[in-house]
């Protein structure tokens, strides 16, 4: 799978251009490595929620021949033929059906892929570096965000193994107190000279004020979490939403997705096809919205808003300057976050100090997506990218914004200015919790 790469994707011309072929390579890596499966495996649906494998391995190619070779030549021969392309189009077919159509197997899939990516490299080699290098990295951080996505669907499958983790370096004890933002304005979005694959819902960076808040120095734990579902946390209405309260009744919730009794007292977790006892240590992960929400208040908190998240992750006081990481401008490392989809599962708390933001917040890139109160909205004077149906059609829909990428997040597809979003019913994705509170 993808690894952080050093490459610095911020440059432009020709580096820029030479970041964007390297994260294309290091997605497709991913990618093949997620379909090395036989085509039962690749044609199953493991869940509803999900696509077959088959479906995102070629969408990838068929989105990246749309957005670099289409857009640019209308009128040349495709690799994905119209009817064959309109299989791979996510607004036409709902994630559900998608077993029904007439798909590519995976053999015609990989052989679309390479085909699409060859003419890419040739193309990507005539243009002029500024004009490219852009595209070519929103249609590689496209193919990351679908990496990620198979591995969603990896581990909703049940059935033997087929990936295997790497390790991630051990937590510490981390003072409990949470840290004081203080208020005062800020920078929010993308300065798209510093982030050139900044996408639309990124964009334009302007000046906020926020009153003084304060911010769990790392992500909600697991042990945390069985404190809650031990003092009744799941069968309290008042710490739920009216609507949160509706879901957990109707769908029996009483744990964190894949938590199952030991019969102990304690849990034990399905990751990826092994049973294993839940780590108190490790940051909670597969929690919905609601979840989120009817925990913050057991603990006398709430959930951040984004913007509140994102001063936390990126802004430096000392300078009044944004930091392109919460450690710094270097490079993502092993050392400082949990990134790439190797480890298949968040580090401890406490695991990265080397990653804290200019503030002391730590862990907010990688291990898990953190929900946040906020609804996905436009900023002010937001105008959608050549890829028009990423952001805009999901504005003022039933999401909540996810902040800081998970671990199964290449380091090339997420920012301190990131914007994920998703129903608030859903945990498949590898979501967490870090608490907020005003000051
Ligand atoms: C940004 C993760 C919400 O998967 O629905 C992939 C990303 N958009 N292909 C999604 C996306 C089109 C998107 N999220
Ligand atoms: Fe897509």
């Amino acid at each position: 799978m993808s690894t952080p790469t050093s490459t610095e994707h911020g440059a432009t011309g020709a580096a820029g251009l030479e970041a964007a072929v390297a994260a294309l390579e290091s997605a497709r890596r991913a990618t093949l490595a997620l379909t090395d499966a036989d085509d039962a495996e690749l044609t199953a649906q493991h869940s509803p929620l999900m696509s077959p494998l088959v479906w995102d391995l070629a969408h990838v190619g068929q989105q990246e021949e749309q957005w670099l070779l289409q857009a640019a030549d209308p009128d040349r021969e495709p690799v994905f033929h119209p009817a064959i392309a309109c299989l791979y189009d996510a607004f036409e077919h709902p994630r559900a059906t998608r077993t029904q159509l007439p798909l590519l197997d995976a053999t015609a899939s990989r052989r679309a892929l390479a085909e699409v990516r060859g003419r890419v490299l040739d193309a990507l080699e005539r243009a002029h570096p500024d004009d490219a290098h852009s595209t070519a990295g929103m249609v590689a951080q496209h193919e990351f965000q679908h990496d990620e996505t198979m591995l969603a669907t990896h581990g909703l499958r049940t059935g033997a193994p087929l990936l295997t983790a790497t390790p991630t370096p051990p937590g510490r004890p981390v003072p409990a107190e949470a840290v004081l933002v203080p208020a005062g304005p800020f920078l929010l979005g993308a300065d798209p000279v510093a982030e050139p694959w900044a996408l639309d819902n990124e964009l334009p960076q302007h000046e906020v004020h926020l009153p003084a808040f304060r911010i769990g120095r790392v992500p909600v734990s697991n042990g945390e979490w069985a404190q809650f579902v031990d003092a009744g946390g799941y069968d309290d209405p008042r710490l739920w939403s009216t609507t949160g309260w509706a879901h957990r009744t109707a769908q029996g919730l009483r744990a964190p997705m894949t938590w199952e009794p030991d019969g102990a007292g304690w849990w034990t977790q399905r990751r990826f096809g092994v049973v294993r006892t839940v780590d108190p240590a490790e940051p909670v992960q597969h929690v919905d919205f609601h979840e989120a929400q009817a925990y913050a208040r057991w603990a006398g908190a709430r959930l951040p808003t984004e913007v509140e998240w994102e001063k936390a992750c990126a802004w430096d006081p000392a300078t009044g300057r944004r930091r392109r990481w919460p450690w710094g401008d270097d490079p993502a490392t092993a050392q400082r976050a949990n990134l790439g989809g190797t480890a298949l599962g968040p580090a401890q708390v406490g695991a990265y100090p080397a990653g804290a933001s200019a503030y002391g917040v730590e862990q907010m890139i990688g291990d898990v997506w953190e929900w946040t109160s906020s609804a996905f909205t436009p900023w002010p004077g937001f105008s959608p990218m050549l890829y028009d149906s990423y952001s805009a059609p999901f504005f003022g829909g039933d999401h909540r914004v996810l902040r800081g990428g998970a671990w199964a997040t290449a380091a090339g597809a997420v920012r301190p200015s990131f914007r994920n979003w998703d129903h608030p019913i859903r945990r498949q994705v590898f979501t967490g919790v870090r608490l907020a509170w005003d000051a």
